[in-house]
């Protein structure tokens, strides 16, 4: 695919739904029998990853013309390995509630999926009893799962991930046992909030989170906007030298935006509008073209934006001096090493960054240029090629773009719509 820069971009758009909520809704029909619906939910590749996931486990699903409704009658033991392809966030919380179903599981995924660390997930559940068999010792993909009723945790979760702690909260409601649950770092929140508001007792406090055994409500649903999604947008309107770009329905919960005040801190014009409180914080956001400084962020800031930091490594590049983005190691084992696939990327447009050990020195350019790019197999190096190249001088081919569907599917047919 090839794309060359527009003269001016004028735009309104509306992200897809939100991945991470799109798969805690699904996951929430197991937790309980009944009737549920789920409105505006993300058609993804990731996320139908997490729809058959439910579906081998007995959900039944039918479409409306407003979503889908999805039925928890009796669940069954799977009859197949579930795939869990691409998707982290399926194999991750999918290992906690497998362990608290009485059936037996095989995980697996692909060439990705099967090199990230599950060592952080497998850990704490194997304490609360969960019998679990992954190779390379315990710790990757593929998994052999025998559900059993687990204990209570107390547990502190060393790495700061939201995968990890929503695996351990519904592997504690499932079981029905109170537990606490600590994080270093505050990460997004979705799985506690979304389940207070249908009705489960999970008390939060600060980094804290108790789940105490409960029940919820059946619940019909809609998913607001990708935060992270809309991000490429935000991006490329605060800095093409001639944007105005509104972008609308966003989930704007604060512990997804942090990337917005780390833009606004560097002189970023963004505006936003917030239209709905509940459950999830939703709203419109206005961009337009920016002069911004550069930065110097550290591992508590990089946490709380992890999937925005290759964004913003292109917004640097497009700053008057040096920023240093450090504390960022977590990059290494996303879909791909996006600290090493980042800095590649974004040197063949003419970037100066350098990478070390967890982060890069960026000096920003004047400019940059057309380039021939590789994607990695990652959507979020794909969907950042394509924004380098719109800002770009001269054209851009990317090799892999398709790896969008991982996210973002519609990305493509919504940038055409730039130059009508
Ligand atoms: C996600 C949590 C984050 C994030 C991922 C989605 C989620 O991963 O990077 O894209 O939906 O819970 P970690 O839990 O590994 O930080």
């Amino acid at each position: 695919m090839k794309i060359v820069r527009p003269n001016k971009i004028r735009i309104e758009v509306t992200p897809p739904p939100c991945k991470s909520i799109s798969h805690r809704l699904l996951f929430f029909t197991l937790l309980e029998k009944g009737e549920y619906e789920i409105k505006n939910l993300l058609k993804a590749k990731d996320v139908k990853r997490t729809l058959d996931f439910i579906k081998n486990l007995g959900i039944l699903v039918s479409s409306t013309e407003q979503g889908l409704i999805l039925r928890n009658n009796r669940l069954k033991e799977p009859t197949k390995v579930i795939y869990c392809g691409n998707s982290g966030t399926t194999a991750r919380i999918g290992m906690g509630i497998c362990s608290s179903f009485s059936f037996n599981f095989f995980l697996d995924g692909d060439s990705s999926l099967k090199a990230r660390p599950m060592g952080r997930v497998i850990e704490p559940l194997k304490k609360m009893g969960a019998v679990i068999y992954a190779t390379h010792d315990n710790t990757k993909l593929p998994a052999f799962i025998r559900g059993r009723k687990l204990k209570g945790i107390k547990y502190k979760i060393p790495v700061p991930s939201a995968q990890v702690k929503s695996s351990l909260i519904l592997s504690s409601f499932l079981s029905k046992v109170e537990s606490e649950i600590e994080e270093v770092l505050k990460t997004r929140d979705h799985t506690e909030r979304i389940l207070k508001y249908i009705g489960a007792e999970i008390i939060t406090k600060n980094n804290k989170i108790i789940v105490k055994p409960s029940r919820i409500n059946n619940f019909s649903l809609k998913v607001p906007g990708d935060f992270s999604s809309a991000s490429f947008w935000i991006t490329l309107g605060v800095l093409h030298p001639d944007s105005k770009i509104v972008i609308k329905n966003v989930n704007l919960n604060e512990t997804r935006t942090f990337y917005l005040s780390i833009l606004k801190k560097m002189g970023a014009n963004i505006e936003t509008h917030l239209k709905i409180k509940e459950p999830e914080p939703e709203g419109d956001i206005y961009v337009s073209s920016s002069e911004l400084k550069p930065i110097r962020i550290g591992f508590s800031e990089c946490s709380k934006m992890i999937d925005e930091l290759p964004l913003l490594a292109l917004v640097c590049c497009f700053t008057k001096g040096e920023s240093v983005i450090e504390g960022a190691k977590e990059l290494r084992v996303k879909e791909s090493d996006r600290l090493k696939n980042t800095a590649k990327v974004l040197r063949r447009f003419g970037a100066k960054i350098e990478e070390f050990k967890d982060g890069w020195i960026i000096e920003g350019v004047d400019k940059l240029h057309g380039a021939k790019v590789f994607t990695y197999k990652d959507h979020r190096m794909a969907l950042l090629s394509i924004c380098a190249g719109l800002l770009a001088q001269g054209e851009t081919e990317i090799k892999g773009w398709k790896w969008i569907e991982i996210s973002y599917p519609k990305f493509i047919e919504e940038v055409k719509r730039i130059y009508e």
